[in-house]
């Protein structure tokens, strides 16, 4: 059976410039490797709108991963673009993603409503915008797991292999 292939795009200026060590995209590969995808690609840029959206058409448009997990740059911060870079790559929006990470992080936090993430289709390839803290990534990540490999299945036409 087909394993999915999954990107993980980090978005922060402080993670780019080395001031500060990326630890929510390991920590996305690890859960996503543990649920049986295939994580083919670890990528991390500054918060550049126009960086971003050239590098999500990349991996959409060359058939690189079937989803692409971004985490950072969701919140209010000035430099924050991740939600726009997004939307200006998207062909069609997957609001229902987003909506259910906001739902269950809200019952973590009431901080949960302070991301703008959206999630997004470009071609083949479905985008989820995570938040940049390794806690809020995980919990975020973990609220829709469970339901993403029908909607790849169905977006790609594949039987893919999910382990939940
Ligand atoms: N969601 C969950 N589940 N847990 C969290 O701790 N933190 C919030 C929110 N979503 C959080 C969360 C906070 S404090 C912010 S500012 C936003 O995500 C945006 O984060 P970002 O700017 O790092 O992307």
């Amino acid at each position: 059976m087909y394993t999915w292939k999954a990107a993980v795009l980090t978005l922060s200026d402080k993670g780019y410039a080395k001031e500060r060590e990326d630890k929510s995209g390991p920590l996305i590969r690890d859960i996503l490797t543990r649920a049986g995808y295939d994580v083919t690609e670890m990528l991390l840029l500054p918060d550049d709108r126009g960086a971003i959206e050239q590098c999500l058409r990349s991996l959409c448009d060359e058939g690189r991963a079937d989803v692409v997990f971004t985490t950072g740059g969701t919140g209010f911060a000035p430099r924050d673009c991740t939600p726009e870079a997004t939307l200006a790559v998207a062909e069609r929006q997957a609001p229902g993603i987003a909506e259910a990470m906001r739902a269950a992080s809200l019952s973590i936090t009431p901080r949960a409503m302070l991301s703008r993430g959206v999630s997004v289709i470009r071609k083949g390839t479905l985008i989820v915008n995570l938040p940049g803290s390794p806690k809020a990534a995980k919990e975020n990540l973990e609220a829709v797991l469970p339901a993403l490999g029908h909607g790849l299945a169905i977006l790609t036409g594949r039987d893919g292999e999910c382990a939940r």
